[in-house]
């Protein structure tokens, strides 16, 4: 087995090419041409008799003139007719009102098995900038109707958008009640920063995953079937368009590139990665371009919003080195401080520092994972630690960044991050050590929706924490996720909390507000 892994994983990564890996996989991960997503349904004439999209419907990545719609078939509701190994069509159709009596675009799409059923619908023809709604048919059976919204047109001067970012829901630390709430924002946009699913079992449960970590690509679709079943998370996706990326849960705890946490070799973990890739791809309202090859994925990506927004969504996973010191907090060592050091790839870093360059947009975020200002800590011998899986892992490179957007002058730069499990907001300096030196960002980093339970306001290492790293302006460790408001003068980040998720009917309040000045990097408390 082994062997053969290492082989097969030798001819993609030196020589891989899309062809390679089709020729060597067959249909064993149940990749399809992209051509054939296109043909005439072989199931039209089904009939259904429940209904199949019990997990809902999405939309997502909105450009001008459209969005990507999506939704998956239930499984059982084919297998009882008789389809489960069968393509079947589905008829969509998106209309100004929800009521369908102004439909402006409609047409049909194949559910094929080897992506589990699941359609990703990209439309264009739409006018930019406006609310639509939209269902989708199969078999018979209706599914439920749902809000999206087009981005701006390119160029136009936006007044006001409202956005939202999420991370972080492990099903059994906590109920979904923040979506729920985030459900009822009406946004034109939410952005989920990773942590979609947890593959791993830890601390408190107020339910269970029912099954162990998941390694294959069955047991990466039953675990996003769990998750995606929840009313609370089906409700938000049917709110607004969401623009998703991912952090190391949705594959392995702190897996970086192709090494795992566990004793996986680089081939098993890059089977892993597949069938993980593979299924995030299938539950996800993504465009084409984000289908998986095998191992690979390209989650990166750039979203503009008028003149209003550019969004450069990175990944942190999928190109990084490994952490360093043998991660976790730990005390520098050699190569923690090496120049080669990158939690970006080459790749990503150059696009992203081209993009950095020669944006023109108002604001420019950064919708990333893990924590990008430094945060310092101390062990018990008193010497300073790091979070070695977070940006304090990869200094140089974050040097890099820091200085890149001092010396061209990016306007506006706001980094949004997950991953932490707690509310936070940074000054980003070009030097942390130095609080006269120039601020160049303002990181907003939103706490979860449910993992860590209902949690607490402040902690002992929270309140550490503030005292020993004076360029960061709020601590809170309760659920909930962030709200933003941009106008062309201000940034308003407003963090909801949710102090209960153990029980449901948790109750939405605001604990924060911070804003960004037009011009004038860095929070202030509103
Ligand atoms: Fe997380």
């Amino acid at each position: 087995m082994k062997t053969d892994d290492l082989e097969w994983y030798d001819l993609f990564r030196m020589r891989g090419t899309r062809r390679d890996f089709l020729r060597l996989t067959g249909g064993v991960t149940g990749l399809v041409a992209l051509g054939s997503l296109d043909a005439c349904g072989t199931a039209r004439s089904l009939a259904l008799s429940t209904n199949p999209f019990t997990l809902g419907v999405a939309s997502g990545d909105p450009s001008p003139d459209g969005v990507v719609l999506w939704s998956r078939l239930a499984r059982s509701s084919l297998e009882a007719a008789g389809a489960a190994d069968q393509a079947v069509g589905v008829d969509w159709e998106i209309a100004e009102d929800d009521g369908f009596t102004r439909i402006a675009r409609s047409g049909s799409a194949l559910a094929t098995p080897q992506l589990g059923h699941s359609v990703h619908i990209e439309l264009d023809g739409l006018e930019p900038g406006r609310d639509y709604y939209y269902r989708l048919m199969a078999g018979g059976q209706v599914s439920p109707v749902a809000r999206t919204k087009t981005a701006p047109a390119l160029g136009a001067t936006v007044d006001r958008f409202r956005l939202a970012f999420a991370s972080c829901q492990h099903y059994e630390h906590g109920l979904f009640t923040a979506l729920r709430h985030l459900a009822d924002e009406n946004l034109d946009l939410i952005v989920h920063l990773g942590d979609y699913i947890y593959e791993i079992s830890y601390g408190q449960n107020v339910r269970q995953h029912g099954a162990p970590e998941p390694l294959t690509l069955d047991d990466y679709r039953a675990r996003y079937t769990l998750y995606r079943s929840d009313p609370n998370l089906i409700a938000a996706h049917e709110s607004a368009p969401w623009v998703v990326t991912w952090d190391d849960h949705e594959v392995d705890n702190n897996y970086a590139n192709d090494i795992a946490q566990d004793e996986q070799t680089a081939a098993e973990l890059l089977l892993r990665r597949a069938a993980a890739y593979q299924a995030f791809y299938e539950f996800m309202p993504l465009r084409r371009a984000s289908m998986p090859v095998g191992p690979d994925a390209q989650m990166y990506r750039r979203l503009r919003f008028g003149n209003l927004i550019e969004m450069d969504v990175l990944d942190t996973r999928q190109y990084r080195s490994d952490q360093p010191c043998g991660d976790g907090m730990k005390p520098s060592c050699v190569e923690h401080i090496a120049p080669e050091q990158s939690i970006l790839g080459a790749r990503q870093r150059d696009w992203l520092f081209e993009g950095l360059a020669a944006t023109d947009a108002r604001w420019n975020v950064l919708a990333q994972q893990v924590l990008m200002a430094r945060l310092r800590g101390n062990n018990e011998d008193g010497d300073e630690t790091w979070a070695m899986d977070m940006w304090d892992g990869y200094p140089a490179e974050r040097q890099a960044m820091l200085g890149l957007l001092d010396e061209v002058g990016t306007p506006n730069p706001i980094v949004l991050t997950g991953d932490i499990h707690s509310n936070w907001v940074a000054d980003l300096h070009t030097d942390f050590d130095d609080l006269s030196s120039p601020i160049v960002a303002t990181e907003f980093a939103g706490t979860s929706i449910s993992s860590n339970g209902d949690g607490q306001d402040m902690t002992p290492g929270g309140e550490r924490r503030l005292s020993d790293n004076p360029h960061i302006k709020l601590y809170n460790g309760q659920r909930g996720y962030v709200t933003a408001e941009v106008t062309p003068d201000l940034w308003t980040s407003e963090f909801k909390i949710v102090p209960v998720v153990s029980e449901p009917g948790g109750a939405l309040e605001t604990r924060a507000t911070f804003v960004v000045e037009n011009g004038r990097p860095g929070a202030q408390e509103a």
